[in-house]
């Protein structure tokens, strides 16, 4: 199968797309009680690691964060005690890939993480990418690798379907569909492909499918170039229902480029815009509110991925991973280390 490499958005030529974006952005300029919510920074890379991206995060349920780094390496952050003023971070490597994105929990305490291989100029190499099982049940983790898919162009969400499914559903950024994969056999097969999934015609370094989640027979995903969020019903398989329609479920105001989401309880979008250096909350058709951040504050910048907490003391708490600002410097110059932000959600 030939694949249109020339839609590939390498992670570097991201950089001149989104650096326009967010020049473009709107300040906002309405005001909502209770916003900005509180948020800081609980964990940093140090000056080390200063072009480092983190992409992804899931919660385990003891509390921990694992946190994955897209660039320099293949890396998964897990950090502890995460709102103790001083978590620890230990780091699980994975062999046969230098980067990872999307990852969620199949069963208790065991993960599956997509990742692949991205050449020196960020763009993935042909055939390289794959998802692999994380298992922290044990003192030292293992990891297993559940099935390379020389067919996909490169990963990105990643969502469980049930508690009673070993399937797991991948975004497939670079050829705009969704990815169904056993992680039990290792098959895998089309989920779903439908033109919401496509970027816009109209922009270089295109970016569509971006972030997926499954709720109530659905399939949530955003569209990266469409600042959206659709959702298309699927089967218990995971597949998507034959001939049924796609659903806009809302666009956000302020951004023009936007990375993953969280669903939350009230069925609110908790948006990264990423370029836009803010998390943004959308519900429906009302104009979708800036909580944190603003194109010039690093205070998120370059943001990428976000998950709720998931213990008595942190269910208040949106945790947010960021890329530092790496592919659109705040102001044009400013970048940082990667960092996971808390934002307090209490009362909104
Ligand atoms: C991460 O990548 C950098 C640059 O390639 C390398 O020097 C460093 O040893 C790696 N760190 C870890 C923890 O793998
Ligand atoms: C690209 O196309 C979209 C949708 O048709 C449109 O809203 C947008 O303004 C266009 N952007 C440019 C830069 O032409
Ligand atoms: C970016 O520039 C604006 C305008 O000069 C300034 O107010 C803001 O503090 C700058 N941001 C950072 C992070 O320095």
């Amino acid at each position: 199968m030939r694949i249109p490499f020339t839609m590939y958005a390498s992670i570097l030529t991201l950089v001149a797309l989104a650096t326009k974006a967010a020049s473009a952005l709107p300040a906002p300029t309405e005001q909502t009680a209770g916003v900005p919510l509180p948020a800081h920074t609980i964990f940093q890379l140090d000056g080390t690691l200063p072009n480092s991206w983190f992409e992804n995060l899931a919660v385990r349920r003891n509390g921990d964060l694992l946190v994955t780094m897209l660039m320099p390496n293949a890396s998964i952050y897990s950090i502890s005690e995460p709102l103790s003023g001083s978590p620890k971070a230990s780091i699980t490597n994975i062999d046969g890939a230098n980067g990872l994105l999307g990852i969620a929990e199949i069963s208790p305490d065991v993960f599956i993480v997509a990742g692949g291989q991205l050449g020196s100029n960020g763009e993935p190499v042909l055939g390289s990418m794959g998802l692999w099982e994380v298992d922290f049940r044990k003192e030292e983790p293992t990891t297993r690798l559940v099935a390379k898919i020389p067919e996909a162009g490169i990963f990105n969400g990643l969502t469980t379907i049930s508690s009673c499914s070993s399937a797991v559903l991948v975004a497939d950024t670079g050829i705009s569909r969704v990815w169904r994969v056993d992680t039990m056999t290792g098959e895998y097969e089309t989920a779903a492909e439908v033109p919401e999934m496509l970027p816009l015609a109209n922009i270089t370094t295109a970016l569509g499918v971006n972030g997926v989640k499954v709720r109530g027979g659905y399939l949530y995903f955003d569209n990266t170039d469409r600042a959206s969020i659709f959702r298309l019903p699927i089967d218990k398989r995971g597949m998507a229902v034959k001939g049924a329609e796609t659903e806009l479920l809302t666009k956000l105001t302020h951004g023009n480029m936007i990375d993953d989401f969280l669903i939350d309880e009230e069925g609110r979008f908790w948006v990264a815009t990423n370029s836009g250096n803010t998390v943004e909350v959308a519900d429906g058709d009302s104009p979708s509110v800036v909580v944190v951040g603003s194109p010039s504050e690093l205070t998120v910048a370059g943001d990428t991925a976000l998950a709720l907490g998931r213990t008595k003391a942190d269910k208040n708490i949106v945790y947010v991973v960021t890329s530092g600002a790496l592919a659109h410097p705040v102001n044009g110059t400013l970048t940082e280390p990667a960092k996971v932000v808390a934002i307090d959600r209490t009362g909104f």
